[in-house]
């Protein structure tokens, strides 16, 4: 009877234990991803769908807020190896409570929300400090595929300290009275005394997502992540996109261009080849006819994703030039050429700098 008991009892523990394995989040469907996702790619689905279900987007609405807040536990979750790795085998019960409940959205997008308040306060008499602008070095490559950044910043933050300080200082008008009908009107600081605070630097970790087809020069902006402000609001920090030098592509707007060195005889005889993109894949080129030092070839929708609408995509113009061979022909071989080319002789004498202007 005993044992009938305590096998119940067991049953009924293996039953409640899988009933909480189920229980918890799928922390994959609520970013959307597949099981295998890139990292990349989760950064992707968190920053996406933070901006849309932001509780400053969706006042009031409870089932949003609540969507965030599991957005924000998964991407803490599958965003570190480690704590991906105990999810993926034992589900959310199997990490420990303070696993999970982080707030990655201000590394995403900065302190304060970047919908409302912000930009509207400057009209207020607030002081604000300064705004912070950082090159940030971008490859090719990262423009053309999109890329995740880690930045870490010391900020400094207020932390409360003993004693006051003077604050909200003002200049106000003060009225004397010297003597009868006689006045002294003066300018006098007057402050009131705040709570003092002192600057402590703190690490925090910004990630930038380098977006498919920013250009140089392109701000990205962490709202309140500039110099503090001890009485007032802090400034913004932004980084300013820098694109660097290619080895192989040069970059203009969404367009791209490269210049491919060939030999004489490919150029005469025709030849195949394929020019490696930026995020790997190869670009076939193919010609029959002969060609010539300058050459241009077009191909359309291989040069950059438009910023605005990454489905287009630029163009990849590719210009020829020949490597000519050196040295001497002999006699035989002089006739031979003669009598392939079939040219006659040719000698026009232009403007070396301007040569469209006398055609
Ligand atoms: C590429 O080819 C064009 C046209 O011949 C030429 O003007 C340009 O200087 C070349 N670029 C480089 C880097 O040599």
């Amino acid at each position: 009877m005993a044992s009938l008991v305590a096998w119940n009892l067991l049953t009924f523990n293996l039953f409640l234990i899988i009933l909480q394995v189920f229980a918890g989040r799928d922390f994959y469907k609520i970013l959307g991803v597949s099981k295998n996702a890139k990292l990349n790619q989760i950064k992707k689905a968190y920053r996406t769908l933070a901006k849309e279900l932001h509780p400053d987007k969706n006042p009031g609405d409870e089932d949003a807020n609540k969507r965030f807040q599991d957005l924000g536990a998964a991407y803490e979750v599958l965003s570190d190896a480690e704590k991906r790795k105990i999810y993926d085998k034992h589900g959310e019960e199997g990490l420990s409570k303070g696993d999970v409940g982080g707030d990655p959205f201000s590394s995403f997008f900065g302190d304060f929300s970047f919908f409302g308040g912000g930009g509207g306060n400057r009209d207020r008499e607030i002081p604000r400090g300064g705004d912070i602008v950082m090159d940030l070095d971008v490859t090719l490559e990262e423009l053309y595929s999109g890329n995740f950044v880690e930045v870490v910043r010391y900020k400094p933050v207020a932390k409360p300290a003993k004693g006051t300080r003077k604050c909200n200082c003002r200049t106000e008008m003060v009225t004397q009275q010297l003597g009868p009908g006689r006045f002294q009107m003066t300018q006098q600081q007057v402050c009131d005394d705040c709570p003092n605070v002192k600057m402590v630097p703190e690490e925090k970790l910004l990630e930038i997502e380098i977006e498919p087809g920013m250009r140089d020069g392109q701000e990205y902006p962490f709202v309140a992540e500039g110099e503090p402000h001890i009485d007032g609001e802090p400034g913004d920090l932004r980084f300013k996109i820098k694109q660097q030098k290619h080895r192989r592509f040069e970059r203009k707007g969404d367009d791209l261009y490269t210049n491919v060195t060939i030999s004489l005889k490919d150029a005469l005889v025709g030849f195949e080849m394929d020019i490696q993109h930026l995020d790997g894949h190869m670009v076939h080129v193919v010609r029959d006819k002969i060609t010539w030092p300058g050459a241009r070839m077009r191909k359309p929708g291989e040069g950059m994703p438009n910023y605005e609408n990454n489905n287009v995509k630029g163009q990849l113009f590719i210009t020829f030039d020949i490597d000519f061979p050196k040295g001497t022909l002999t006699e035989e071989e002089k006739e031979a050429l003669i009598k392939i080319l079939k040219q006659d002789s040719k000698q026009v004498v232009y403007n070396g700098l301007q040569a469209s202007m006398f055609a």
